[in-house]
């Protein structure tokens, strides 16, 4: 039949009882399959491995959600080699065949909505309503790359001249490696695997340690849809065993990866370096860091702008490549929206995400717990602290909502992505210096202004220079289609995830000429 427009999937309505039974029934059911022990999947077939890597609930980390098996580069080989083999009839479908396998997927994403939340609030520490647009977030890359995949799938006709019929398409580049971040363990995972499948790549996707059940809950999606054998491969494994393995095995064409700038840099540099056998240069799609600045206007409409920032901050406890840890005032509105924005943070509820009563809730694990302290430690030396909330649970990996002030461009604080609940407030005496202090990192990936001049807007939008940029609204949450996501400078390569370039990436563009 005929494929509908674009949607995105709708968010939550915990207006609606139906939605507000289904969370905590959707986590006592996951409760139940807790500590399972999980495969590799490899050309379709379960895989075993000694090596066993333990996912924890970050809010309660004696509660284990499951035993990852974990590739050592034997399987990493097996992987590539089933690839191989699935990529010539994989490759030659039909765009729109290879879009109803997404279609599928996104169908059974749907019907599984709250069971793939339930998931996330246990694994990663999401809130119900951000668990839910993870998912969504999943289905709407599902849809988009279906649809775009096939409006570039037609070959296009270039130019009129007669005696002579060209025409442009796009052709798979072979073999991608999707290396996935924890943090939208869903979603992310998903767009970039869906966007490489959908082009007619085969994957081998890595998850992340600290998320891989949630990866394994997308291997399964693929597997429901009906995926062929070897098109799809689930090979979680540790970076320091298989991540160069991966990067630098010849067979691979394509790596797509979010994650931190010292990985992507990492990634892109090992990647450059051709090896014995490899036949194409590879590419490489980096989504990175930011270091997401908030403009306040000295007109700006602080019932707004308060309420935006506290969720572009610490929603999810600051762990978003686009959350807000910079916020840049002007002197003359300072006093009151410091007061302003230290009451609402005093006020948030800080417990485990499992339970909606709680705001804010633990970081993934340790390791970011204690590189999260370590910054609040830094803040107390590098400016005035405005609030620490140390009323935390003691039990999990709970860190401090943090505000300082007093910062300006030089300090680490002003520089470091921390990705963490850590927010620094910079004065500023106009709009010229909020702009200067806004661009001046090495990122550039979302950013904002609450303002209500006019004029003001109009020199953000032309000098804030970022990738998504947001004029009197919070800095996260970009949607797909609505909003393509993604920065430049240090900040990532390659073009906006759910936007119109995307899926180009992921091909190579191929012309034929025929004499008539
Ligand atoms: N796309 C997410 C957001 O906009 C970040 O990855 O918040």
């Amino acid at each position: 039949g005929k494929i509908p427009p674009f949607e995105n999937h709708p968010f939550v309505d915990f207006t609606k009882k139906f939605e507000r039974d289904a969370f905590p029934r959707a986590i006592k059911e996951v409760r139940e399959q807790l500590g399972k022990t999980y495969p590799l999947i490899i050309n379709g077939e379960e895989v075993l491995t000694e090596d066993k890597l333990t996912s924890v609930n970050p809010a309660n980390p004696d509660e284990v959600i499951g035993h990852i098996c974990q590739a050592s580069v034997k399987e990493i080989d097996q992987a590539i080699s089933a690839a191989r083999d699935a990529f010539p009839a994989w490759r030659d479908l039909s765009p729109e065949e290879r879009a109803k396998y997404l279609f599928k997927a996104a169908d059974y994403a749907r019907k599984n909505i709250y069971h793939l939340s339930a998931w996330q609030i246990l694994e990663v520490g999401k809130q119900w309503d951000q668990a839910h647009a993870d998912v969504s977030e999943a289905i709407d890359f599902l849809e988009y790359y279906a649809r775009e995949m096939i409006r570039l799938g037609n070959p296009r006709k270039m130019g009129r001249a007669p005696g002579e019929l060209n025409h442009l398409f796009y052709q798979p580049k072979g073999i991608a490696a999707v290396i996935a971040p924890w943090n939208f363990p869903l979603a992310i995972s998903c767009g970039m695997t869906s966007a490489a499948l959908v082009a007619g790549n085969c994957v081998l996707y890595k998850p992340a340690g600290t998320s891989a059940v949630v990866g394994y809950t997308l291997a399964k999606i693929y597997e429901a849809a009906g995926i062929p054998k070897g098109v799809f491969n689930y090979v979680p494994g540790r970076g320091s065993v298989i991540g160069d393995y991966l990067v630098e095995h010849p067979d691979i064409s394509l790596i797509a990866f979010t994650g931190s700038m010292e990985v992507g840099l990492r990634i892109i540099e090992k990647a450059a370096k051709v090896q014995t056998g490899q036949e194409q240069v590879k590419k490489v799609i980096a989504e990175m860091g930011g270091k997401n600045a908030i403009i306040i206007d000295d007109d700006a409409d602080l019932d707004e702008a308060i309420i935006h920032i506290i969720y572009s901050a610490f929603g999810f406890q600051g762990q978003k490549c686009s959350a807000c840890s910079r916020v840049i005032v002007l002197e003359s509105i300072y006093d009151r929206f410091v007061k302003r924005l230290v009451a609402a943070a005093k006020s948030i509820a800080i417990g485990p995400a499992e339970d909606p009563h709680y705001y804010m809730g633990p970081v993934i694990d340790a390791n970011a717990q204690k590189k999260i302290s370590e910054y609040v430690e830094l803040a107390k030396k590098e400016g005035n602290i405005l609030l620490i909330r140390d009323d935390i649970p003691e039990k999990g990996y709970y860190v401090p909502l943090t505000i300082v002030e007093n910062i300006t461009p030089e300090h680490r604080l002003a520089q470091e992505e921390i990705f963490g609940p850590v927010l620094a407030i910079m004065k500023v005496k106009n709009l010229d210096q909020a702009i200067e202090w806004a661009n001046s990192t090495r990122f550039a990936l979302t950013g904002g202004i609450f303002s209500r001049s006019p004029r003001h807007l109009e020199r953000a939008r032309k000098e804030f220079r970022v990738g998504n940029l947001y004029l009197n609204r919070g800095i996260t949450g970009a949607l797909v289609e609505r909003q393509p996501f993604g920065g430049f400078k240090m900040s990532g390569v390659g073009s906006k995830a759910g936007g119109p370039d995307y899926l180009l990436q992921f091909m190579d563009p191929r012309c034929v000429t025929e004499n008539t």
